[in-house]
């Protein structure tokens, strides 16, 4: 069993994810990789069969060289002859608004034409793609509902990475069972990155009878994800996402939530891909004492977001074939900051999401919550 994917945006977690792809081809362990088997599948049995951009330097390139073209800083760990995306070419997008007015000389849109919906659906099918992952930049309001249209019209999954809400709006989950198919999304959270290390503690604080006062979580980083994050306006659904992500964690997210801020806060162009997390929690205690927690997390980002898709991709498959559709918030809590619905911790998020996958006869090795 295998699943075929197609990817919107060769960025650095697309070259990440196709570089690990093969990495792990090659070693006899798969340390680093959440779950070794997903109903049959390691990660070795995703093929990349479709990808789409909109750089100059990146459309009509195969696939296998135009991950590592600018502006893209993911260090070759595979060489790029050992690569077997190699009879895929990246083709033209609609360039919408996926690129800001500040990151035009860095994406460098081409002028070639743009594929209508109908196009772009019917190129989904012809390539077999099984399950299309959005990658765009923050802020692509419009070119995120375009491609995840262009999904739902082929009836192909929809993998939703970014903070634009599709799998948490009941119209697309609704757009996606009409085609017979799901969504999963939204706002890929990493393997052990900010968020889900900040929901940890928030949790703790919680469950230990504490009550949280007041949060905050700065993220730093230099790859183009951070420098396109430098325009506040295309940060609204990004703080939501992050801060609510937080806040669910407490028994009363919606109090807690004007005390909480979780966002971007910083372009350093010499931490590449890099993303070192600032966090400070400060809690009351028994008998009113105060209690304060620091944290500095330092990640390659790009590592984090493509071991969670490297899950969400063949838990996505494995669900269509069993006939799972439109947006089955259990499938999207352990692995997205925005999902339809929160767990209050994700220990909790992956007890269900195991029963869940027991109930549909989708194997998953290992698990990690005994009940
Ligand atoms: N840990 C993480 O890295 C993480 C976590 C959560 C969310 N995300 C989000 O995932 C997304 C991808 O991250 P990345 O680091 O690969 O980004 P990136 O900046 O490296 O790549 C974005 C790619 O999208 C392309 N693009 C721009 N507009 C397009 C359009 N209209 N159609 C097709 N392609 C277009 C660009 O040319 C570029 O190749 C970002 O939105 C990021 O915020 C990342």
């Amino acid at each position: 069993m295998v699943v075929n994917i197609g990817i919107i945006g060769v960025g650095n977690i697309a070259s990440m994810l196709i570089q690990s792809i093969e990495y792990y081809r090659e070693k006899e362990d798969f340390i680093g990789v959440m779950h070794e088997i997903i109903d049959g599948m390691k990660v070795t049995d995703i093929n990349i069969v479709y990808a789409i951009d909109i750089a100059e330097n990146k459309v009509g390139k195969p696939l296998y060289e135009a991950i590592y073209e600018y502006p893209n800083i993911v260090p070759r760990i595979v060489e790029p002859d050992k690569l077997r995306c190699k009879n895929v070419v990246v083709r033209m997008g609609k360039i919408l608004d996926g690129v800001a007015p500040h990151m035009i000389d860095i994406f460098k849109p081409a002028k070639y034409p743009e594929p209508t919906l109908d196009e772009l659906a019917r190129e989904l099918l012809d390539t077999g793609v099984d399950v299309l992952v959005n990658l765009l930049p923050v802020g692509s309001h419009d070119a995120t509902r375009f491609y995840a249209q262009a999904a739902a019209k082929a009836g192909i999954a929809f993998v939703n990475c970014i903070p634009e809400f599709i799998a948490s709006d009941e119209k697309y989950g609704s757009l996606f069972e009409e085609n017979n198919t799901l969504v999963l999304g939204d706002d890929i959270k990493g393997q052990l990155g900010a968020t889900i290390l900040h929901r940890t503690i928030a949790s703790l604080i919680s469950m230990r009878g504490c009550k949280l006062l007041k949060s905050y979580q700065l993220n730093v980083g230099g790859n183009t994800d951070f420098l396109n994050m430098i325009d506040p306006s295309r940060l609204t659904s990004k703080k939501i996402s992050k801060t609510m992500a937080v806040a669910s964690t407490q028994p009363n997210p919606e109090a807690i939530k004007n005390y909480i801020y979780a966002g971007p806060s910083g372009y350093v162009e010499f931490l590449g891909n890099t993303k070192v997390a600032y966090m400070y929690l400060e809690a009351e205690s028994y008998g009113g004492a105060k209690l304060a927690i620091d944290v500095k997390l330092s990640v390659d980002d790009k590592s984090m977001a493509s071991a969670v898709l490297a899950d969400v991709v063949r838990i996505a498959k494995a669900l269509v074939d069993r006939g799972v559709i439109g947006s089955p918030y259990w499938a999207s809590a352990p692995f997205f900051k925005h999902p339809p619905r929160q767990f209050r911790s994700d220990w909790e998020a992956l007890r269900v999401l195991y029963s869940k996958l027991d109930e549909y006869d989708v194997d998953i090795k290992p698990k990690y919550v005994f009940y």
